[in-house]
């Protein structure tokens, strides 16, 4: 059984993958992989969302935010009391992050989690509307990156969500990418996927997927989760699957 969820916001991952599972080229360009209808898709996960969470190295290559463009999304919204826009949250312990992006000149709320050195930097300077340090945990010893300092800070991700939900994050739309899906994967705390399989084969061994990360799970620990529609239109597939026992899966 996946573990309960109330302390959390509600998780859910949006993808557009090529039919060969990656989410990107190996140069990590900005991905258009989908239609029109995959955008619409796109944008009406975003406008059921508290929140959207992306890692850095997706802002790095997209340069923007996801925001809701249709009145009606925004109308509905606002009749179920949400701010017009969701927060567009961006992951980084880093805190490198360009403050020349088109990101910070579009008009939402720009959120960063970063290591707590970084903060004072970000809050004394124009970009983020809001600042927080997350918890840190140290990168286990046994990272199969042995190049990798066992000391290396990242998130500590059962108490960030914990604290995005305090600050009223309760549906969480997480757009990528492979870094960040697959450190939230590992402690079981995503609720949904919608991934749209668009008609193209990119390649590459080095080519991002859905959940990079550096292991995985072994296949017979592979997470469950049932499929709740697949849906045809054009040439793409939408796919939507929700975790298994959780209290979404029918
Ligand atoms: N097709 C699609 O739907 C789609 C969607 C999204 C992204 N993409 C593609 O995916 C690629 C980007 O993937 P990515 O893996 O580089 O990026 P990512 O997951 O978006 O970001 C990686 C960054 O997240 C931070 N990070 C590292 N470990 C973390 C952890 N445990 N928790 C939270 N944040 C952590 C680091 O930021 P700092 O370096 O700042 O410390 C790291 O550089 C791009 O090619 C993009 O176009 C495609």
């Amino acid at each position: 059984m996946p573990p309960i969820s109330s302390l959390r916001p509600h998780v859910t991952v949006v993808f557009a993958i090529s039919a060969d599972g990656k989410i990107g080229d190996d140069q990590r360009s900005r991905a258009r992989f989908g239609t029109q209808a995959d955008r619409r898709h796109l944008e009406e996960q975003v406008a059921k969302a508290d929140g959207v969470l992306m890692g850095a190295g997706t802002l790095r290559s997209e340069g923007t935010a996801m925001r809701v463009f249709d009145q009606a999304l925004v109308e509905r919204r606002q009749q179920q009391g949400l701010p017009p826009q969701p927060a567009q949250i961006i992951a980084s312990p880093s805190g490198n992050i360009s403050p020349d992006l088109k990101f910070f000149n579009q008009n939402c709320p720009h959120w960063l989690l970063t290591l707590p050195d970084n903060v004072e930097q970000w809050r004394s300077q124009p970009g983020f509307d809001q600042v927080r340090s997350f918890a840190i945990t140290q990168r286990p010893e046994n990272a199969s990156d042995p190049d990798a300092p066992s000391n290396f800070p990242t998130i500590d991700w059962p108490s960030t969500l914990g604290k995005l939900k305090e600050d009223g994050i309760h549906r969480l739309a997480v757009l990528g990418g492979g870094t960040v899906v697959a450190a939230l994967l590992a402690i079981d705390a995503i609720d949904e996927w919608h991934l749209t399989v668009c008609p193209l084969i990119v390649g590459g061994r080095n080519a991002p997927t859905p959940v990079d990360g550096e292991t995985g799970l072994p296949a017979d620990q592979a997470l469950r989760f049932d499929l709740e529609s697949a849906t045809t239109v054009g040439h793409e597939v939408f796919l939507h699957y929700v975790r298994t026992g959780s209290e979404d899966a029918h």
